[in-house]
Parts: C-alpha cells; structure tokens; sequence
C-alpha cells in the first residue's frame, strides 16, 4: 500500500506492507539509521522518534498507522547546519558515551520540553524514563535536558529546544486539578501538517491490502460489517505489536482506529464522565483532564508504562487486551463504569465492566464489535485513589495494583466502598469481606495498623490460596499490607 506522511519536515509518499513496523521503514526503506533498535518491545526506548510532536516507540507503531501524519527523527532536529539546544546540550553536558541510546534520549527529551518547558528533576526523570542508557550516564543526561531547558527559559539557546505546547509527555503528575472535563490536547489536537487531505475520505473504509483506515464512526461501521475472525482492531498497538512480533498474532487484515475522532471523546454530564476508547493514557493522565472527582483514574493513566507508552496506548485497547495486569480495569471495576460496545450495524450496547472481562485476554466483545468508550457514573461525595506495585519505577506491568472508591455521607463518614485488586487473579478481584470494615468509619480514621490488616486479610488469604508460585506468593504475601497502608493514606487526602 501506499502511504503518505510528513517526515522531517517533508512530505514523502512511500511504498509498504500492513505488518510493516515504523522502524523497520525508516532504517531500512528510508536509510535514516539514527533511530535504533534495541529490546523491539517497547521497554528501552532507543528507537524513540516523534509522532505528531509526542514521543513514540517506532517499535511499536505500524508504518501504515502515520499515513497522514508528521513524523520526526533524530536526522531532522538540526536546522541549516545548527543543533538542536538539546543535541548542544548532550554535547556540553557529555551525555554521550557509546551514543547508542542518545538519538532516543534527545527525542524523548524534546517531547518533554515541548509539553514542559521548565521541568524539575523529577520530571526529567519520569520524562526519560523509558529510554535505557547501557553505558548509564544518566546523571549528565538528566543535567543535559535540564540545561537545554534552562537555556530555553533565558532565552539564550543556540537552537530550538520544544516546539507549541501539544499535551501530554510531561503530564505524568495525575494530580488533576479539578478541572471540568473537557476535550483534552494530544495527538487528536495536532495539526494534520497540511496532509488531512492526501486521501479522499471515504477510500478510508476501504480494504488496502489487508490495512483499514476509518475516519469517522460511520466507516468503522463499515469496516466492521467486513471484519471476520483473523482481521483485528489496533489502536495505539502497544499490546498488539508485541503479539504480532511475538507470532502470537497473525492478522490477514488490521483495522485501525486511530484516526477515528469518535473514539476520543471525553465528556463530564451531570450524572456520568464519559471516556472515548480512543483517549490515550497521556490524554487521560493531563492535570483536570477527568477532574480530582476522578482521581484514581488520571493516577493510573499517568502511571502506565513509559511516556512512549502512555502517548500511543489508549484505555479501549487496555480494557480488551484483558490482561491480568491490566491497571485501568480496576480502576474501571472500582468506578463501577460501563463498557460501550458500537457493532457493524451502527448499535451499540452497554455492560457493566466485570461482566465484559471473562476471563484473562478474554472479554465479551462479539467478532463484528468494538468498544466505544466507557461510562463512569458521578457520585456526590466520592473519593478513589490508585496504588501500584512493579518491579521499574516506570514500564513496569503491575506486580499488584489496586482501585478504592469510597462514598462519603455529610458526616464525612465512609457509607459505601469499591476495592479491586489487579495482577492477582485472572479479572479485577473484590474480595467484599475486605471493605466490611471500612463501612461506618470516618474518612480520617480509617487507616492504623488494625483497619489495614483487617482489609488485607481476606487478600493475604486469597494469595495463600491461589498463587501458585511460591516466589510471586511470597512477595505478594508481603506486599499486600503495604499497598493497603498506601490506599488508605491516600483516599483521606
Ligand atoms: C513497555 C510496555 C509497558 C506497558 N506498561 C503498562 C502498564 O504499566 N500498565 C498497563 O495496564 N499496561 C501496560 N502496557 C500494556 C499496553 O500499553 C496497554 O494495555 C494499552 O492500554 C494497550 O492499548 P493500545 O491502544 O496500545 O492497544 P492495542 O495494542 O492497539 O490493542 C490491544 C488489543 O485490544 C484490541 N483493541 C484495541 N482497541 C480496541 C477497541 N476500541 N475496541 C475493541 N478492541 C480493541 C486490539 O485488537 C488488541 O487485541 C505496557 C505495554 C508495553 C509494551
Ligand atoms: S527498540 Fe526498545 S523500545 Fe523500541
Ligand atoms: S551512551 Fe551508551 S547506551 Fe547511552
């Protein structure tokens, strides 16, 4: 198939296949050799490039995913002979040793510096978080990013450090300021780069080789009344190009949703916050994108992964992956939110989030459906917060995470609770013997040493019970007091 997008600031019409993965066609088809390779699953970030201004994994995104959109390597970051600020910066800063990984650092940091022109260490550090130095030098990295942006603050740069403002690389805080919900910055936001036009719309719907495009819901629909057995949906592929890399996936044909704008709706009504499928984590995770009164969810978006990760993998493609360590079902769970299913025949249907995950990478979505987005219900007086455990500070699946909504009465007393664990059972797991004890109790008194280990035994006993290997139990065993501890700190803030 053909396909057409800007790169490096020009636009480019290239040949390719629907397997085809973004690095592969710039290193290979394209010879810019800067953007490397490393793990090809997501989790070292050298071949960091940017999409759409957002730093991505050219791993993890299929070459036909940027037809109409802007792509940036590292080739294209200096201008008429000059570095880039950050490029001087690493040079200054002696950032580079092999230099293996500073193509993707530098791009990782640009993304950040275009969201977050003046970040703290922290920041810095979340922002390269998912970009691996061997030769770890991250200490003059980190001084690198934070003179090119120091130099940007004064002015004083030699080149250019970010561009506009365009979303979500540095919102990693989820501390969600309150903010009503509105359509948030991200890649849907980002100007098409004069491309939007390249394809008559409603070629969209049809099949290229194998490589479906919608625009709109109505040419999903399309799509979707074609759609057999062996074709899938891919959204940001964070978890279906590492199947297909790992031959767990072999589709004869792939539809993508990442253009389709009805998927990355977010709407706060009277009684409901309604999240588009399409909404990546970044976009979920932006301080106020959902409002504090949605707390754990903005938490747990923020927390997903790398910033690589979260600018491409979107909460519809988490919800039906399924996996057991999927960290936005609990929250879901806890929320009690509906999963909207939209179908071939333009219906849509609508189920409760623990009756729509059946099982691990199992959920109830018929062959000619997708999901369309979720609604979580407002409740006067909630609070939830979301805690996780992984092994990495960041790109690291849960070792356990967990979701706690609780419902408040005037009193200021806990009336109702809804506690999921994740990554200890197959589903979301709600063990109700566990929030027995937190009824009744003022919010500021429900935490010590006696609630927690109240709530946690029913978990302990569970783990016990149903974990069979003994390491991954025994870790777990002690752990689950501490995340309890964690959550009920948090839920009194
Ligand atoms: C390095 C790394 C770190 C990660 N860290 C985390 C983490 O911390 N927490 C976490 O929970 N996950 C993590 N993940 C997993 C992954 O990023 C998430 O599950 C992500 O939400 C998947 O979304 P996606 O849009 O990329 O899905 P895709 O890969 O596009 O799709 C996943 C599956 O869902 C289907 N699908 C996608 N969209 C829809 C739709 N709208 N309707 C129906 N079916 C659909 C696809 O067919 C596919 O089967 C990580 C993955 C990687 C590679
Ligand atoms: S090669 Fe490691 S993240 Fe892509
Ligand atoms: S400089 Fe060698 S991998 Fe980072």
């Amino acid at each position: 198939m053909n396909i057409c997008f800007i790169l490096n600031g020009e636009r480019i019409n290239v040949k390719t296949g629907k397997d085809r993965r973004l690095i592969d066609l710039l290193r290979e088809d394209l010879n810019l050799t800067g953007t490397k390779e490393g793990c090809a699953i997501g989790e070292c970030g050298a071949c960091t490039v940017l999409l759409d201004g957002h730093a991505v994994n050219s791993c993890l995104v299929l070459a036909a995913q940027v037809d109409g959109h802007e792509v940036q390597t590292i080739e294209g970051l200096a201008k008429a002979g000059k570095l880039d600020a950050i490029q001087q910066a690493f040079i200054d800063c002696h950032a580079v040793q092999c230099g293996y990984c500073t193509p993707g650092m530098i791009l990782a940091a640009k993304s950040l510096l275009s969201a977050k022109p003046s970040p703290c260490e922290e920041e810095i550090r979340s922002g390269i978080a998912g970009n691996i130095c061997r030769c770890s030098g991250y200490e003059q990295i980190i001084a690198a990013v934070a003179r090119a942006a120091k130099g940007a603050d004064e002015g004083s740069s030699g080149g250019s450090v970010g561009g506009p403002n365009r979303g979500s690389d540095g919102g990693s805080s989820g501390e969600s300021s309150g903010g009503p919900a509105g359509k948030p910055a991200g890649r849907s936001s980002v100007s098409r780069a004069g491309v939007a036009d390249f394809r008559a719309k409603e070629e969209a719907g049809r099949p290229e080789e194998g490589w479906m495009k919608p625009a709109s819901l109505e040419q999903l629909r399309v799509c979707l009344a074609g759609k057999d057995k062996d074709t899938v949906l891919i959204s940001g592929g964070t978890d279906l190009i590492v199947s297909m890399r790992q031959g767990g996936t072999k589709p004869a044909a792939i539809i993508d949703l990442s253009d389709v704008m009805e998927l990355k709706e977010l709407k706060l009504m009277e009684d409901r916050l309604y999240v588009g499928a399409g909404l990546s984590f970044g976009e979920l995770g932006m301080p106020g994108a959902v409002g504090d009164e949605f707390r754990a969810l903005a938490v747990a978006a923020s927390q997903v992964g790398s910033a690589q990760i979260r600018n491409r993998g979107t909460i519809g493609g988490n919800a039906a992956n399924a996996s057991p360590a999927s960290d936005m079902l609990p929250v879901l769970a806890a929320f009690d939110a509906d999963v909207l299913l939209f179908d071939h025949l333009g219906q849509e249907r609508s189920l409760p989030v623990m009756e729509f995950i059946l099982g691990s990478n199992q959920t109830a979505l018929k062959d000619k459906e997708c999901v369309r987005g979720f609604s979580i219900p407002r409740v006067e007086g909630r609070k939830s917060c979301f805690v996780k455990l992984g092994n990495r500070r960041q790109v690291a699946t849960a070792q356990i995470s967990a979701a706690l909504v609780v419902d408040l009465g005037s009193d200021r007393r806990i009336i109702s609770t809804r506690l999921f664990f994740g990554a200890l059972a197959p589903r979301p797991l709600r063990l109700t013997d566990a929030e027995a004890p937190l009824r009744g109790l003022p919010l500021e008194e429900c935490s010590g040493f006696e609630v927690c280990r109240q709530v946690a035994a029913p978990y302990s006993d569970y783990i016990a019970r149903h974990t069979p290997v003994e390491f991954d139990r025994d870790y777990k065993l002690k752990a689950i007091y501490g995340v309890v501890e964690d959550l009920l700190e948090q839920i009194k803030t």
